[in-house]
C-alpha cells in the first residue's frame, strides 16, 4: 500500500515533532513536590524498594525534608549505594538501610521485628517494592513470587507495623497500585493456588496491584478513627527499572514511546509524596489517587465488600497473622 503523497511532506514531520513535544510537556502532574513546604524533622519514614526508581525519589524527597529515612531494600550493595547517594545529595545523616525482601515472609517478619525494637516512632510507611514480568515461580515458602513480593509481603509488613503507626498517629500508609490493576481479576474460590498457576506465562502483576487496592481500602476501614490513614496511588506510566525483566525489543519500544509520554521516576514519585506528606492529604484515607494527585474511583472490581473481606481473610491466613487489629 502506498502512502498518500502529502504524508511525505516535511510539514508532517514538523507537526509530529511539535505534537510529541507538547505531549512531553503535558505529562507532568499538577501537584509538585518541590513546591510543598512540609518539613519532616523528628519524623521517621520507611520506603520499601528504595534503591531505584520511584522508591528512591520518594526517599530522596523525605531526606530533603530532614526525616529519618529507612530504605528497605533486598540488596545490601544496591541499597547501601542509594543510601550514600541520598546522604551526599541532601546532607541528611539519618538515612539508613535495612534489608527487606518482601517476597519472603520470614524476611518481612525479621524486618518488622528490627523496626519495632529499634524505632520509637513511624510516621510514614510507603509500600513501593514490586516486581513485574517475572515467570511463574514458587518460593521456598510455597508462595508465587510476584504475588508474594507485590501483595502478601506488603500486607504482612503493614499489619506488623500497625501498633507503632498507631502509637505515632497521625501517621500515613501508602500503597502503590497501577492503572494495570484494571486488568486484574480476583477469583475468591482460588486466590493464589491454581489460579496463579494458570497464568504461568502471564503476568500476575495486574492481579497483585488490584489486591493492593482492595486490602488498602479494607485496612482504611479498620483504622477509621485511629489517625492512621491509608491511601493507594497510581504513579502513572513511569520509566523505571520495573521493565528490566522484559525482552530487548519490548524495552526498546517502551523507552522510545516513554521518552515522549511517560513520566520520569521523579515525576512519577509525585502522587506518592503527595499522599505521604502533603498538607492537602492530611486526614485523607481509603482514597485512590492517580498520577496527577487527584482522587479517582478504583475499578469496580475493587468495590465488592464481600470479595474484599474474603481477600483480606485469605491474606491473614496465608501469613498466619494474629494481631489485635483483626475484626
Ligand atoms: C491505638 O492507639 C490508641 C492511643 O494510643 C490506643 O488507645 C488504642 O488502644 C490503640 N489501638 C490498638 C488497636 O492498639
Ligand atoms: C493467560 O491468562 C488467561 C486468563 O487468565 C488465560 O486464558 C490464558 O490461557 C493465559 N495464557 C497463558 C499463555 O498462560
Ligand atoms: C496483565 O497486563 C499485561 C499487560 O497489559 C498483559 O500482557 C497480561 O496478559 C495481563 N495479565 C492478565 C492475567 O490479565
Amino acid at each position: 500500500m502506498e502512502l498518500p503523497s502529502f504524508l511525505s511532506h516535511p510539514a508532517w514531520f514538523l507537526c509530529s515533532v511539535v505534537l510529541a513535544l507538547v505531549l512531553r510537556l503535558q505529562r507532568k502532574g499538577s501537584w509538585e513536590a518541590r513546591k510543598c513546604r512540609t518539613d519532616l524533622t523528628g519524623k521517621t519514614t520507611i520506603v520499601t524498594g528504595a534503591n531505584t526508581g520511584i522508591g528512591k525519589q520518594v526517599a530522596l524527597d523525605f531526606a530533603r525534608r530532614n526525616a529519618r529515612v529507612i530504605l528497605a531494600c533486598r540488596s545490601r550493595e544496591r541499597g547501601q549505594k542509594a543510601v550514600e547517594e541520598i546522604k551526599k545529595e541532601t546532607g541528611n545523616k539519618k538515612v539508613i538501610l535495612s534489608i527487606l525482601d518482601t517476597s519472603s515472609m520470614a524476611s518481612v517478619r525479621a524486618f518488622a521485628e528490627r523496626i519495632l525494637s529499634e524505632e520509637k516512632r513511624l510516621d510514614v510507611l510507603v509500600n513501593n517494592a514490586g516486581v513485574s514480568g517475572l515467570p511463574y515461580a514458587i518460593s521456598a515458602e510455597g508462595l508465587e513470587i510476584t504475588f508474594a513480593t507485590n501483595h502478601l509481603g506488603p500486607f504482612l509488613l503493614t499489619n506488623l507495623l500497625l501498633d507503632l503507626l498507631n502509637r505515632t498517629a497521625p501517621s500515613r500508609i501508602v500503597f502503590l497500585s497501577s492503572f494495570m490493576q484494571g486488568l486484574g481479576n480476583i477469583d475468591t474460590s482460588n486466590l493464589w493456588g491454581k489460579n496463579m498457576e494458570k497464568k504461568k506465562m502471564n503476568d500476575s502483576y495486574n492481579d497483585t496491584k488490584l489486591m493492593n487496592t482492595i486490602c488498602a481500602k479494607e485496612l482504611a476501614k479498620r483504622l477509621q478513627g485511629t489517625g492512621v490513614t491509608v491511601n493507594i496511588v497510581n504513579p502513572g506510566i513511569v520509566k523505571t527499572e520495573a521493565m528490566r525483566n522484559y525482552n530487548f525489543l519490548f524495552r526498546l519500544i517502551f523507552n522510545i514511546v516513554g521518552f515522549f509520554f511517560f513520566k520520569s521516576a521523579q515525576e512519577g514519585a509525585a502522587s506518592t509524596i503527595y499522599c505521604s506528606i502533603s498538607e492537602e492529604a492530611e486526614g485523607m484515607t481509603g482514597k485512590y489517587i492517580d498520577s496527577d494527585c487527584t482522587t479517582i474511583l478504583p475499578p469496580e472490581k475493587a468495590q465488592d465488600p464481600a470479595i474484599n473481606q474474603k481477600l483480606w481473610e485469605a491474606c491473614e491466613s496465608a501469613t498466619n497473622l494474629h494481631t489485635h487489629w483483626r475484626k
